[in-house]
């Protein structure tokens, strides 16, 4: 080839070279803004999914407190009504009988009567009955008692709708949420150690926070199955500018390798049925939307301390 002929293939070369490369370039940077579009259209899917599910998993478990409470709470009332009107006619009974044994004592019956008298209260120990039936009545009234409660926490429990921001007694919270779980802590023979601080009402979503407290109290139970203490200490303390709400177990521990998932939703250790894995992811919501931290500290075998810190004011 001659220089001039290798000249100008050189250049010719030289510049498809330069066009490529241009052209690649142009495509990196296409693709490379593409990607990024691509990645903020992922995230934010990812934020609207969880917050679906927040949405979802918090506005199924109201609706079906407030219906539970609702569909109870009508033949409580009857019930509770018609056992404060047994009394009555029952002491209505009592007054009978008492006029009875006196008729008999006095004998102020003629022989005929006082036979049958005597005869009608024969091998019944009516003195027992009348002791047993005041119990009774106590036991009964303070089962009701304590059914009203329980009905009045879901109700309390079950304001999770988005509008319900009010000032808040946490304190109070925590006791009606205590009060829910009673049944799963008397179940796994939990004790509890509650150290309630003096705290400032705070504006907050009393639903969705009693929300949390479920879960991280749920995960403290659930922690400490086959552990030999079983303690939950929960304790509340407030400073200028926070709250400090720990709920504390001596149950297992969360492992190193672990600890960085289990705010990732859908992140489970427990088995299929028993564990869904959003109970913390919705808890980190639920605080981060209050402005506060939700915060873990657990040593193996030793147990676990969750700390929801949130501010005494928002920033607007
Ligand atoms: N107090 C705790 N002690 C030990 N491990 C815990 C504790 N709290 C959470 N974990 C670990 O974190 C995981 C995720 O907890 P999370 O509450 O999000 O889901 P879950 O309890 O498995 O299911 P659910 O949706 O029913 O709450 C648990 O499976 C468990 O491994
Ligand atoms: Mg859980």
């Amino acid at each position: 080839m001659s220089d001039d002929a290798y000249k100008r293939s050189y250049e010719r070369e030289k510049a498809a070279r330069m066009q490529a490369e241009e052209l690649l370039e142009i495509k990196s940077r296409e693709l490379y803004a593409a990607n990024q579009e691509l990645k903020q259209a992922h995230e934010s899917l990812v934020a609207q999914q969880s917050a679906m599910v927040k949405n979802e998993k918090l506005a199924s478990i109201g609706t079906i407190s407030a219906g539970i409470a609702h569909e109870v709470n009508n033949p409580l009332a009857f019930v509770s009504s018609n056992i404060e009107m047994l009394e009555s006619y029952w002491e209505t009974m009592i007054k009978l009988y008492h006029l009875h044994m006196q008729f008999i004592s006095q004998k102020a019956l003629n022989d005929e009567a006082l036979a049958l008298a005597k005869e009608t209260i024969k091998g019944e120990d009516i003195p027992y009955l009348i002791n047993d039936s005041t119990t009774l009545f106590t036991d009964t009234k303070d089962g009701l008692k304590r059914v009203k409660d329980i009905v009045q926490n879901l109700r309390d429990f079950s304001r999770t709708q988005a509008e319900d921001w009010d000032e808040v007694d946490l304190n109070a919270n925590l006791e009606s949420t205590l009060k829910v779980l009673s049944s799963a802590i008397i179940k796994n023979q939990c004790e509890v150690t509650l150290k309630l601080g003096d705290l400032p009402l705070i504006w907050c979503n009393a639903g969705e926070l009693n929300q949390v407290f479920l879960n991280l109290i749920n995960n403290g139970i659930q922690a400490m199955s086959d552990t030999k203490e079983k303690r939950l200490t929960i304790s509340t303390q407030a400073d200028e500018q926070h709250v400090f709400i720990r709920i504390g177990d001596t149950g297992m521990g969360i492992s190193t390798d672990i600890m960085d998932k289990i705010f990732d939703p859908f992140f489970t250790t427990k088995g299929v049925g028993k564990g869904t894995g959003l109970g913390l992811h919705i808890s980190q919501k639920v605080v981060d939307d209050h402005q506060g931290k939700l915060t873990v500290e657990s040593e193996m075998q030793q147990g676990t301390i969750f700390t929801i810190q949130l501010p005494l004011k928002r920033r607007e």
